[in-house]
């Protein structure tokens, strides 16, 4: 599987659909995988939502509900439930036509059980460019509208529409001079916490040349005109810093939706997604995520946590009382049984030098999740990890920026083969895949100068969420 897609709420259920190919562990032809949840923690799979057609692959996109029936497609007064979707045409592009990418639709009058393409696919015809794909679909409340974000090479484009069947072309956003591809994008306004205001964010996930290499999501702050998003082009940031978390997106018709955004990304990366040593399973989705927009008295921020509801695959926590420490504490040890924990940390920012949580196996391999007071850099470091030769550079030391604060807190979600860092309330995210020979199954926490405060720490075991 790859890229999250259709992320809709509807009458108390998250879809999850997925870019997903059944047969086989490696990217083929494109089918919409599906999974529901009640409350984001616990998931149920269902059968292949879209299979490929004469059209082509079913390549990402998103999926709302038509709550007016502007598209005619609901039945009996119930408003139908869209999904908006690239049809990829592999013939087409193997033949060298530019335009082998187009928009479709399909719908479902049962929740989402069973959908139907329409009969008149593609609703959005290519114009002749060969990235051009993974439209993302908002109502625009003040101006009644349907706005599709689509990504269209090294931009997005905007599409605007009455019925979600005839679109418009709209407007474009996108950095003069960088020709890095743009994937999965993602527009939707959002109030600034602790105020009435409201801004715009631009996610989009950038395919080469992400800070700590190859794919990231990123996103813009900005506004809105009814046709186009205007931001500042020279301010990308990373949603997450970390390697393993690519084409983000966000959940529709969500209650109250203007001040609760919950999103979810896939946890790999482009450079080796195909090659890593899983089986019989590849890839797996982030843990969802809430993100917030705050503003500092020098700019607007989005932070990012764990979804709210993730509290509840908590078993058992520990706390350990404020104290100083000096060079190193153990804070998980359960030998040859497989970490599955939330360590939340706070500490007094050390004077300089490093503090970080070392995750380490019998194997004498360990992988470790820190902060770095000389560089002001938070970080995670997999050089010694396990395994890493079936992609070079994969094995190496991933750094996530942050802003000077007194407090250094560090909340850390860790599962067999991957590490979540919701650092700083969520500032600075890094999310990163490892592969140890045996299981990692010791949590140390260490530093390497002097001494460290912690304020706080909290050890929770968690359970499965099957
Ligand atoms: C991003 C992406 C999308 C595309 C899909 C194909 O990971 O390349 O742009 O729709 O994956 O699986």
């Amino acid at each position: 599987m790859n890229d999250p897609n259709g992320l809709v709420y509807l009458d108390g259920e998250y879809h999850l659909f997925y870019q997903h190919f059944p047969d086989s562990t490696v990217w083929g032809p494109m089918h919409w995988g599906h999974a529901v949840s009640n409350d984001l923690v616990s998931w149920q799979h269902l059968p292949i939502a879209l299979y490929p057609d004469s059209l082509g692959y079913i390549f990402s996109g998103s999926a709302v509900v038509d709550h007016n029936n502007t598209s005619g497609l609901g039945r009996d007064g119930k408003p139908p439930l869209v999904a908006l979707f690239t049809h990829h045409d592999p013939i087409g592009e193997r033949s060298g036509s530019k335009t082998f990418q187009t928009q479709s639709i399909a719908y479902s009058n049962d929740e989402g059980r069973t959908w139907t393409k329409y009969a008149a696919n593609p609703v959005l015809q290519n114009p002749g460019k060969k990235d051009f794909r993974d439209p993302k679909v908002i109502w625009d409340e003040s101006r009644a509208q349907w706005v599709m974000t689509l990504a269209v090479y090294d931009r997005a484009e905007f599409y605007t529409s009455p019925n979600l069947i005839d679109w418009t072309y709209s407007g474009q956003f996108g950095i003069p001079g960088d020709d890095r591809l743009w994937e999965c994008p993602d527009l939707f306004p959002i109030q600034v916490q602790g105020s009435e205001e409201t801004k715009w964010i631009l996610i989009t996930s950038i395919q080469k040349g992400a800070p700590n290499g190859g794919t990231a999501t990123s996103y813009f702050i900005g506004t809105f005109d009814g046709n186009q998003f205007i931001g500042d082009v020279s301010d990308q940031r990373w949603l997450d810093y970390g390697t393993d978390d690519y084409a983000f997106v966000t959940w529709s018709n969500l209650p109250a939706s203007l001040d609760r955004r919950i999103g979810i990304g896939w946890m790999s990366n482009w450079d080796y997604a195909q090659v890593v040593p899983t089986n019989p399973w590849r890839s797996a989705m982030t843990l969802p995520r809430e993100l917030k927009l705050y503003k500092t008295p020098t700019r607007y921020e989005i932070r990012t946590t764990p979804a709210p509801n993730l509290s509840e695959l908590i078993l058992s926590s520990q706390k350990m009382q404020p104290t100083r420490i000096r060079n190193e504490v153990i804070l998980v040890d359960q030998p040859n049984r497989p970490l599955v924990h939330r360590i939340q940390l706070t500490l007094d920012r050390p004077e300089e030098g490093s503090v970080w949580v070392r995750l380490s196996n019998q194997s004498d391999e360990f992988l470790d999740v820190g902060f770095d007071q000389d560089k002001n850099e938070y970080y995670i470091d997999r050089t010694h990890a396990g395994a890493g030769d079936f992609y070079e550079g994969f094995a190496s030391k991933h750094t996530g920026e942050i802003e000077i604060r007194n407090l250094c807190e560090m909340d850390i979600w860790i599962d067999h083969s991957s590490v979540e860092l919701f650092a700083d309330e969520g500032r600075c995210v890094m999310t990163e895949l490892f592969f140890p020979s045996t299981p990692f199954d010791n949590v140390t926490l260490m530093a390497d100068r002097d001494s460290v405060f912690v304020i706080s720490n909290v050890i929770s075991e968690l359970r499965s969420i099957w």
